[in-house]
């Protein structure tokens, strides 16, 4: 079963609290139906932030609706794998893991297999075709539709639906506005923009994203002083090009005849996040370095909250080739905004992602990448091997494609360089004092405590107690790692505020 009703159309359905091709169904109310209602889900979420925060809505989703947590796959009555396709295999990858769940399902009378995300959005109804095992298969604009589609499967067999662009009423446009199972209680993810306009010409993202929408001002500051009043201490405001957040909303209010003298800018949105009370750390990813203002900058130094961190991706450092991925920006337009950066921003750190082998470049070329790292003396650097995507401008570039071996060379000869800076960097903190905010035993040994500093640097910390997560606390650091810091804890500075959840026998006392 397919929906074809427009983006429109379903807005008008949703605003009646139904649905054209499936009726509005709450998975609760299946049991009279059906007599097989689902108990528990596990979600396995791929890729990056933002997938992680949709993830979030799609368990606080089936969770309002009833459902509970599983621990594992062999506990759950419910699959959601949430896709990703920006990079490597992932196509092949997901099918060989519906492969393996196809085995699981048989197992047990009554499983489900629900997979949503970027590669569904992309191979639509490819999903079912290659895995007809697959109960439901939902695109990046139907994370909101997620239980409706579940009961839908249930009632009448395996469904697919991809919305091509996303419905134009706030539940369905920003995750942000659905209920949430947050991972965390002290942080939390703000969408604050879906979609990209711009045309990397390797990325797949404008494909299965959509177009640029800015999520309006107000609905962002509510949100945050909601979580702030939750105990929230920590917010990352997301978007794909934050940046240009609010480019749309003043184009739109300039149709409608408004008189808007200038769009919500970011750096407004950024000092007006950052003066929410309660609220000490804010963090934002990504911005993009073409429109990386000045006033954006004067707005993290200006405003205490804001951390002292910038992801600020370069992607190339030859101009030949940052101009063939149309990044609408040079090396050395790049280097001066990131030295007005350090200027204005005491002791900020930068982090940035590079690819490795984009179609056509020369030993050249991927010299200036390694002089440029070298000169921008990153904190980290996340750095990826070209992964052909199709659909994209890079993909049809096949006569240029970078030799495999000569890319992995590269590769090794770039990660040389990016390590050599970061772990200078960590050594240059050792004796300092850091503030940590805590977020738990550290995975290789629960007799440490691991935490993040407000350049984003993970600490594992020695302490003569458990500290609970969103603890605030100061450590000194007494080694720097390439991609962590150690130490050991000076002070506590504030608990946690975020209310513990304590079973309650009975609400009316
Ligand atoms: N190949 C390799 N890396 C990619 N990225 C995006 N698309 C591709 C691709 N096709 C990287 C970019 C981006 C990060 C999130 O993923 O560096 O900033
Ligand atoms: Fe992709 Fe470029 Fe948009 Fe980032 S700015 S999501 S790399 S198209």
């Amino acid at each position: 079963m397919k929906a074809s009703s427009t983006p429109r159309e379903l807005a008008f359905w949703h605003s009646l609290g139904q649905f054209p091709s499936t009726g509005r169904k709450r998975l609760g109310s299946l049991e009279s139906v059906s007599g097989k209602t689902p108990e528990s889900y596990i979600v396995r979420t791929f890729g990056c932030q933002m997938n992680e925060h949709d993830s979030e809505r799609i368990s606080g989703l089936l969770e309002s609706d009833g459902m509970r947590r599983a621990e594992s796959d062999d506990d759950a009555d419910v699959v959601v794998l949430n896709t990703c396709c920006i990079r490597e295999n992932a196509d092949n990858k997901l099918y060989g893991t519906l492969g393996h769940l196809k085995t699981w399902k048989d197992a047990k009378d009554g499983r489900r297999i629900v997979v949503g995300g970027c590669l569904s959005q992309k191979d639509k109804d490819i999903v079912q075709t290659r895995a007809p095992w697959v109960d439901v298969v939902m695109g990046t604009h139907n994370v909101h539709r997620t239980t409706e589609l579940l009961a839908q499967s249930i009632e009448s067999g395996p469904i697919t639906e991809i919305l091509e662009e996303a419905v134009l009423d706030d539940h369905a446009l920003f995750p942000s506005a659905l209920p949430a199972r947050r991972e965390t209680t002290f942080n939390a993810w703000v969408t604050i923009q879906i979609g990209c306009d711009n045309t990397c010409a390797y990325c797949i993202v404008p494909a299965v994203r959509g177009k640029e929408i800015s999520r309006p001002f107000t609905d962002i500051v509510d949100e945050v002083r909601q979580l702030a009043s939750q105990g929230v201490t920590e917010v990352t405001l997301l978007g794909q090009n934050v940046n240009s957040y609010g480019r749309d909303l003043s184009l739109a209010a300039r149709r409608d005849g408004e008189n808007v003298a200038a769009r919500p800018q970011f750096a407004e949105l950024l000092r007006n996040v950052g003066a929410v009370e309660g609220i000490r750390r804010v963090r934002y990813t990504s911005p993009h370095p073409k429109d990386m203002r000045l006033d954006v900058l004067q707005a993290m130094a200006e405003t205490p909250a804001v951390c002292e961190h910038l992801h600020y991706p370069l992607q190339a450092g030859s101009d030949r080739v940052l101009s063939l991925m149309h990044r609408g920006y040079t090396s050395e337009r790049y280097l001066e905004r990131l030295v007005e950066a350090r200027r204005l921003i005491p002791d900020l750190a930068v982090t940035t992602d590079i690819i490795v082998g984009f179609p056509g470049e020369t030993e050249d070329d991927f010299v200036r990448t390694l002089e440029v790292a070298a000169e921008a003396d990153f904190d980290s650097t996340f750095t990826f091997i070209f992964s052909p995507r199709e659909g994209t401008e890079a993909a049809k570039m096949t006569d240029h494609f970078v030799d495999t071996a000569v890319v992995a060379d590269r590769f090794e000869r770039l990660r040389a360089v990016v390590e050599r800076s970061a772990w200078l960097k960590h050594q240059a903190r050792e004796g300092r004092i850091e503030e940590i905010v805590v977020e738990g035993p550290s995975r290789r040994d629960p007799s440490v405590m691991s935490g993040r500093t407000r350049q984003n640097k993970l600490v594992h910390f020695t302490s003569p107690r458990a500290l609970r997560p969103g603890t605030f606390a100061t450590a000194e650091i007494t080694r720097g790692a390439p991609h962590f810091l150690e130490g050991r804890l000076v002070e506590v500075l504030a608990e946690p505020t975020h209310k513990i959840r304590i079973p309650v026998a009975s609400v009316n006392v």
